[in-house]
């Protein structure tokens, strides 16, 4: 298989969010250090966004790894719309509470009985919320509620909200005033830029003891930031398509050809989340003469970019044209009416 033609001890592009391959962009660092910053609060919510298969759920399981479970005692729920019975619910399955014919007074004692249990263990709770964009007004009002229980001076849980960006609309709502009030930290993970997508690839490699096996020309990860706009999923699914077409290939070095095609084939499978006007076409031999590659794509697309739209103004021009000389003859219509009138 694969691994075994390139020496690999596993499959270095696996999709699942695994901590273990962890990788700290710029980006990935600063929001890992202002949740493990609101984690030390102790208090409040923390509110982290991100691009679909940005790496969120990766880094919260990084913070969750680091914590001591001694002193904070982390569970997660996913949300996927739950009301606020049902988020009451998730919230004490997540913790180990018993829930079964629990009705929502009964549930929210349990809850308080055992977060105040903790605290007197000099412990506390964090509770985080992955897919909270999928929360309604009601759940996220319960969860507010839930942060509100204190015992003496401590707050007895703290959360985090996971979600893509429709999670930092949906706490702008004013409805989220006070929610928003209780937030101690908040960070947005972007993409990934250029020489941190070729750092995140030969990182992932490396963490399989890739010793050069295959080989990469440089470009490949110019083409790999560009086709994938650096968001890790993008950047695993078209490195595991590389790969793959590499090993059916029997060949030992990667070229922009490979990620052309596979770039290709990943579009055609996800649709157009892979921001396909930034894929090079197919490379012409001239081009792969000269060694010059990424460039002429560039330039390619951006040509074929402008060629659309000089044709979208030329289209405007001839409205425009076309509704200036109507308003000539409406006007000139127009005088002799008057004329007419005045006459
Ligand atoms: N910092 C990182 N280090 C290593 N791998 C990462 C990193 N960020 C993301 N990945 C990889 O990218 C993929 C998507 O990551 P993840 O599931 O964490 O994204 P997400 O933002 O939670 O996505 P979604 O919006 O779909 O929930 C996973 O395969 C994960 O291993
Ligand atoms: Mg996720």
């Amino acid at each position: 298989m694969l691994e075994t033609f390139y020496g690999f001890s596993g499959n270095p592009f696996l999709v699942n969010p695994d901590p273990s391959l962890y990788f700290e962009s710029k980006g990935h660092r600063h929001a890992h250090a202002s949740l493990k910053y609101g984690v030390q609060q102790g208090e409040g919510f923390m509110v982290m966004t991100g691009e679909i298969g940005a790496g969120k759920t990766t880094l919260v399981r990084t913070l969750l790894r680091e914590l001591d479970p001694n002193v904070v005692l982390a569970a997660q729920i996913v949300s996927t719309q739950l009301d606020s019975d049902d988020l009451l619910r998730a919230v004490a399955l997540a913790f180990g509470l018993p829930v079964e014919n629990a009705t929502k007074a009964s549930l929210l004692g349990t809850i308080e009985t055992f977060l105040s249990s903790l605290v007197r263990q000099h412990r506390r709770a964090l509770l985080i919320v992955d897919e909270a964009q999928n929360l309604g007004a009601r759940a996220m009002e319960e969860l507010r509620m839930l942060s509100n229980f204190q015992l003496g001076d401590h707050s007895m849980l703290q959360s985090i909200l996971v979600g893509q960006p429709e999670l930092r609309r949906l706490m702008g709502d004013p409805s989220m005033r006070q929610l928003r009030q209780r937030i101690i930290a908040s960070c947005h993970l972007g993409p990934l830029d250029p020489a941190e997508t070729r750092a995140y690839i030969e990182h992932r490699l490396h963490q399989v003891g890739w010793k050069g096996d295959p080989s990469f020309e440089p470009r490949v990860f110019e083409a790999a930031h560009l086709s994938t706009g650096g968001i890790p999923r993008r950047i695993n699914l078209l490195c595991s398509r590389m790969l793959l077409r590499a090993y059916l290939a029997r060949e030992h070095k990667i070229g922009l050809a490979n990620v052309t095609e596979a770039a290709n084939e990943v579009s055609e499978d996800i649709g157009n989340e892979t921001p396909v006007s930034n894929v090079p076409a197919s490379p012409s031999a001239t081009e792969l003469r000269t060694g010059d590659v990424v460039r002429p794509f560039i330039v390619s697309s951006i040509t074929a970019r402008l060629d659309r739209l000089e044709k979208n103004v030329n289209t405007v021009l001839e409205l425009v044209r076309a509704m200036a000389s109507s308003d000539d003859r409406t006007r000139a219509g127009g005088n002799n009416g008057n004329k007419a009138k005045r006459a």
